[in-house]
């Protein structure tokens, strides 16, 4: 019996891969059809695959050409494979000739045409086709415009700035650029917004009412009632209205925080969370507090909740107004544990996060927030784990392909709990105006 295998992520199952699976079938009498997981895909920088790994398999299965359907979940797992199942010719499309050679060291390599006009790339693209436009005079924007180009389906089509001069070639060369909100809200459908925190709570009401999605760099807004208006405007105009925060849609910080919840360092007593930085944002600078207290709040809130007894905060503000704190540090006291956070515009420490368990601790080293590589550490050494996680562009393209399926799908997982994202619009408000804050 002659036995085939092919491979591919399968997404949006279209006519161009049953035209593959049909011919590779036609080459042997039995076909194996690998479908690649999730985390290889992103590892591999498909970031914003739509089908699940069960919903692939299940497209492949339904097609009946092949005889059995296995999952690709590792590099060089094809010559694994290959021994495994005793095959004698390994093929894929001609969009991949000269990449499999190697493997002819162990069967036959056949490349088959690839059938024109059709792409899950492309589908992907008429799917979730965003106009995006993005708001304010931070630097950060230039990472964002440059990131966002790798996520399919997203097409930058304006800025809002009274500052385009600060900005990379790239931004400058966005097709429209104007000062007003309302103008580029009538050139997109979905907005980025990285202005002043002071300003987010009536750019988003603007946006919102003018029934346009949004990805705001958090906080949302500096109070909790705030908050809940305008989640209650998002829902009436069914919009998108999503927190900004990269870490929160790494596949690393998620699985740390799956893994904390499924006590895999037993009862947590203790989070310890450090933020700093000494020159951010300096062309927009931005309190401590505002720019890295969400990231530093994130953690603490998403696994200890946001039900704590008391709050003690202690700061130090660089200006004579008192309204920019370059430094901050909070303590959040628990029923049955602390948390403490230490964020830093201006003071510099070291940038990780520890969580303590009754049977061992989580350990993510600087810089945390970007968070590719943890490690499970317990008494014993020989049981200590390390884990990692592909991250490409600093966590910006998972964010924006996140954004971006939730539009297309409705919302169909929630990365940030809605308590969490309003305690931390309400904390950065109170700390920012001072409120109960002890000064240094
Ligand atoms: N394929 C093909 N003709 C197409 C599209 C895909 O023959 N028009 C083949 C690929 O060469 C590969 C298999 O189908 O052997 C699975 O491809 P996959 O990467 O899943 O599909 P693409 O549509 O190429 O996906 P993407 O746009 O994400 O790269």
């Amino acid at each position: 019996m002659k036995k085939v295998i092919t491979y591919g992520t399968y997404d949006m199952l279209h006519y161009g891969h049953i035209r593959l699976l049909e011919r590779a079938k036609a080459l042997g009498d039995y076909l194996i059809v690998g479908v690649t997981a999730d985390d290889y895909d992103k590892s591999r920088g498909k970031i914003n695959v739509q089908h699940s790994l069960s919903e692939r398999i299940e497209a492949v299965r339904a097609t009946g050409i092949a005889d059995e359907v296995i999952v690709e979940e590792y590099e060089g797992q094809k010559i694994d494979d290959i021994q495994k199942y005793d095959i004698d010719i390994f093929t894929v499309g001609s969009d991949w000739v000269g990449v499999f050679d190697y493997l002819n060291e162990y069967c036959k390599v056949i490349y088959l045409d690839r059938t024109q006009g059709v792409s899950s790339t492309e589908l992907r693209e008429k799917k979730s086709f965003l106009t995006l436009g993005v708001v304010g005079n931070s630097l950060y924007l230039n990472k964002v415009v440059h990131e966002v180009s790798y996520v399919n389906g997203i097409k930058i089509t304006g800025i809002c700035t009274d500052n385009l001069d600060i900005f990379s070639d790239e931004v400058k060369n966005i097709e429209f650029a104007t000062d007003s909100l309302e103008e580029l809200a009538e050139k997109c459908s979905a907005l980025f917004v990285h202005s002043n925190p002071a300003n987010h709570y009536h750019d988003i009401k603007k946006l919102l009412e003018l029934k346009k999605h949004i990805l705001c760099e958090a906080p949302l807004c500096l109070n909790a009632e705030q908050w809940d208006e305008l989640h209650k405007l998002a829902v009436k105009n069914r919009c998108v209205l999503m927190d900004g925060l990269r870490t929160a849609y790494s596949t690393a910080f998620h699985r740390l925080l799956l893994l904390a919840k499924a006590k895999k360092i037993g009862k947590i007593y203790s989070i310890d969370v450090t933020c700093t930085s000494l020159k951010r944002n300096s062309e927009d600078f931005r309190s401590s507090i505002s720019d890295w207290g969400p990231t530093a709040m994130l953690p603490v809130f998403q696994i200890l909740g946001v039900d704590y007894k008391q709050k003690i905060i202690t700061s130090h503000y660089s200006d004579k107004d008192k309204k920019i704190d370059t430094f901050t540090k909070i303590n959040f006291i628990y029923p049955d544990a602390v948390a403490s956070i230490k964020v830093g515009n201006g003071v510099k420490s070291e940038g990780d996060l520890v969580i303590s368990g009754t049977e061992g601790y989580i350990y993510v080293p600087a810089p945390w927030w970007k968070t590719d590589y943890f490690e499970i550490r317990y008494e014993n050494l020989s049981d200590n784990k390390r884990y990692f996680y592909q991250l490409d562009g600093e966590g910006i393209r998972a964010e924006f392909a996140v954004f971006s399926k939730t539009i297309s799908n409705g919302s169909d997982y929630i990365y940030i709990d809605d308590v969490v994202s309003r305690e931390i619009c309400q904390i950065v408000g109170e700390v920012s105006a001072g409120k109960d804050v002890v000064m240094i």
